[in-house]
């Protein structure tokens, strides 16, 4: 791990893509959603209609390309992925993507796939990347963890405002009880209940612990 990582878990809705952007554009290191390479992975099974016996079979085959920089609503140094040649960011919010992502995510060979490419961006940038076990599993060395909460109410309304319809607290049940990898606080992270705080708030908490570990923001937080 040559680049630096602020690891930002948390389940889904709890702000953790917002937040995760924002940080990264303050500072202006590279956002990454490893729920994205999950998504890519499950379109993946989808459009080739693999089976669950055939799936560590498949993935050793798959070609998965990372296109970096292209700056996010102007302001984040973001990646996409290509799977086999092909753009999946339009594809990830698909229903059959939600319905998909957290089975495939039980899967280990899935995840050895995922994390290698992973941490292989460390070896090259400063990352701000979010997922389930960024601080637990992918990086449990970075000193920089951040664990993003919400009550149930509160992120299940942060999801149909963004108009998504998957059901949150049933991929929350997959995501924290499978045996590789589960959910977890990860040991020595940062807490940040968001229930009552909107998206600056977040992003500057957590921006105000990283000061005196001697990261320095590029811009302001507007
Ligand atoms: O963050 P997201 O909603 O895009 O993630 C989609 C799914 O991917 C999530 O329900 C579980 C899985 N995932 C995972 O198992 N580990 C990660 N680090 C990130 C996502």
């Amino acid at each position: 791990m040559a680049g630096r990582v602020i690891a930002i878990d948390g389940p889904a809705a709890s702000g953790k893509s917002s937040v995760s952007r924002g940080v990264a554009a303050a500072l202006d290191w590279l956002f990454v959603s490893s729920g994205h390479f999950y998504r890519t992975v499950a379109w993946g099974t989808v459009r080739d209609g693999v089976s669950s016996d055939d799936l560590a079979a498949w993935i050793s085959l798959r070609q998965l390309t990372l296109l970096n920089d292209n700056k996010d609503q102007g302001t984040t140094r973001n990646i996409s992925l290509l799977l086999d040649g092909e753009n999946t960011t339009p594809h990830l919010s698909e229903p059959e993507v939600a319905a998909t992502v957290s089975l495939i995510a039980t899967v280990p060979a899935v995840r050895d796939f995922i994390n290698a490419r992973l941490r292989a961006l460390a070896e090259h940038h400063d990352l701000v990347m979010e997922g389930r076990d960024i601080g637990s599993v992918v990086f449990p060395e970075t000193p920089w963890k951040f664990y993003l909460d919400a009550s149930p109410e509160v992120r299940a309304r942060r999801r149909s405002s963004e108009g998504a319809i998957d059901s949150v607290s049933e991929r929350d049940r997959l995501d924290s009880t499978r045996a590789t990898a589960p959910l977890i606080i990860p040991n020595g992270s940062i807490v940040i209940d968001t229930t009552h705080l909107d998206l600056q708030q977040v992003i500057a908490t957590v921006l105000s612990y990283l000061d005196p570990l001697t990261v320095t923001p590029t811009r302001s937080v507007q």
